[in-house]
């Protein structure tokens, strides 16, 4: 499908008695997807098609993976894959119009199973770190794959972002959706618990991207679910993310030990280089002599998001690459975020368009729970009983300055 395929529902075509083509298909195969919309005139001139699909190519073991690309009226667009749920490309417009591609990724799936950092990827059942590789719940003691080092991250081996997803689609007046699931077996990796899961992309007019996160379990288990995409503003091949200009919305974040599990105390960011109330440079204090950058490599820690109401979507982080003049705003209802600069990105991984993905090249701000909760009883439960429903959104929002 073509950018020119799209115009732009005028306003007064909206403002005008409008109707709409509600379609919503399950499967895999070729589609493609068309909100008409009727005036009172009668037919309109304006209709445009706000979701098609494709295939990915295929896996060395022979199964396909599929892509499912959601427009908006202003041309920026997200493609989906059933792998892992991976946003393998996000086109965003410049302050002059122009469109770039702002997440790292690759052009055929097989990459996205083979070690590449999680790009893009829906991440769970337990996102970032558990200490150890273990954790005890309701007085029985689970080991999980140490994968990290001593400790375990990510999912394990087989996490959610290395499954083939089950995909629905909808596509509405001002927005299109794509709706995957999947389930994990009780003991997958070595987790309690058949959890059910839900994750649904929405991208809308207002160039929101919205991830809503939806999980149940039978047994009594824990759960932390994110996405991991990395961005660069200025497009996945652009270079250095050092000149970028963040803010975060958090005065505290969780200091980390030299294997990068939390030690368990909250610290104000005030004097430190974890400072970004205001807006700052990532690169201006990444190399300061500071015992949490060295730990971290640089940046990669837990922040603790002001939330103005705790469950509501508040405002985390905000990011602006003077370059491009590209702002991406990131809320969440989540209680924190991880802020990671690429300090593992090495320039082996090639990919879209043979793109090299350098050492910090490229920043991720992972909205989740914090990191080792499941051993830390200070820190914000990620236990989900049978009954209960773990739900949670998060926005990526892009405008231009
Ligand atoms: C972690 C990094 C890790 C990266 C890829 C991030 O969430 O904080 O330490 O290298 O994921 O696994």
């Amino acid at each position: 499908m073509s950018d020119n395929l799209y115009r732009k529902a005028s306003d007064s075509a909206l403002k005008n008695k409008v109707n709409m083509m509600m379609v919503q298909v399950k499967g895999i195969s070729e589609i493609l997807l068309c909100i008409v919309l009727f005036s009172s005139k009668g037919f309109s001139e304006e209709n445009f098609s706000r979701l098609s699909s494709h295939s990915f190519g295929k896996l060395l073991d022979g199964r396909e993976v599929n892509a499912f690309v959601l427009k908006n009226a202003n041309g920026m667009s997200a493609k989906i894959l059933n792998l892992g749920g991976v946003i393998a490309s996000l086109k965003v417009p410049d302050s002059s119009g122009n469109f770039a591609d702002v997440i790292t990724g690759f052009d055929y799936p097989q990459p996205y199973l083979d070690g590449a950092g999680y790009m893009g990827a829906i991440v769970g059942r337990f996102a970032n770190r558990i200490s150890g590789g273990s954790f005890t719940l309701d007085g029985v003691n689970y080991s999980l794959a140490k994968n990290n080092d001593n400790n375990a991250i990510h999912g394990g081996l087989l996490g959610f972002d290395k499954k083939i997803w089950e995909v629905e689609y909808s596509v509405g007046l001002q927005d299109s959706k794509v709706i995957l699931s999947t389930f994990s077996p009780d003991g997958e990796e070595g987790y309690p618990g058949r959890v059910e899961v839900n994750v649904t992309y929405t991208l809308n007019d207002q160039n929101q991207l919205t991830i809503d996160y939806s999980a149940t379990s039978d047994r009594t288990t824990i759960i932390n679910l994110t996405n991991h995409a990395y961005f660069n503003l200025d497009g996945h091949d652009a270079g250095s993310i050092l000149e970028h200009e963040l803010m975060l919305n958090a005065n505290r974040f969780t200091p980390i030990d030299e294997s990068s599990i939390p030690t368990g105390t909250i610290s104000e960011v005030v004097d430190t280089p974890l400072d970004f109330r205001r807006r700052k440079p990532i690169g201006l204090d990444i190399k300061s002599d500071d015992q949490q950058i060295n730990f971290g490599s640089g940046y990669d820690h837990n922040f603790v998001i002001d939330h103005q109401e705790l469950g509501d979507v508040s405002l985390a982080a905000e990011v602006y690459s003077p370059n491009s003049g590209r702002v991406m705003k990131v809320y969440t209802d989540q209680p924190g975020v991880q802020f990671y600069t690429g300090n593992f990105l090495n320039g082996t991984l090639v990919g879209k368009d043979g793109a090299v993905y350098g050492r910090r090249s490229a920043f991720c701000l992972e909205t989740q729970h914090f990191p080792d909760s499941p051993n830390k009883a200070m820190f914000p439960s990620t236990t989900l009983r049978p009954g209960d429903r773990f739900s949670s959104r998060t926005v990526f929002e892009f405008l231009t300055e």
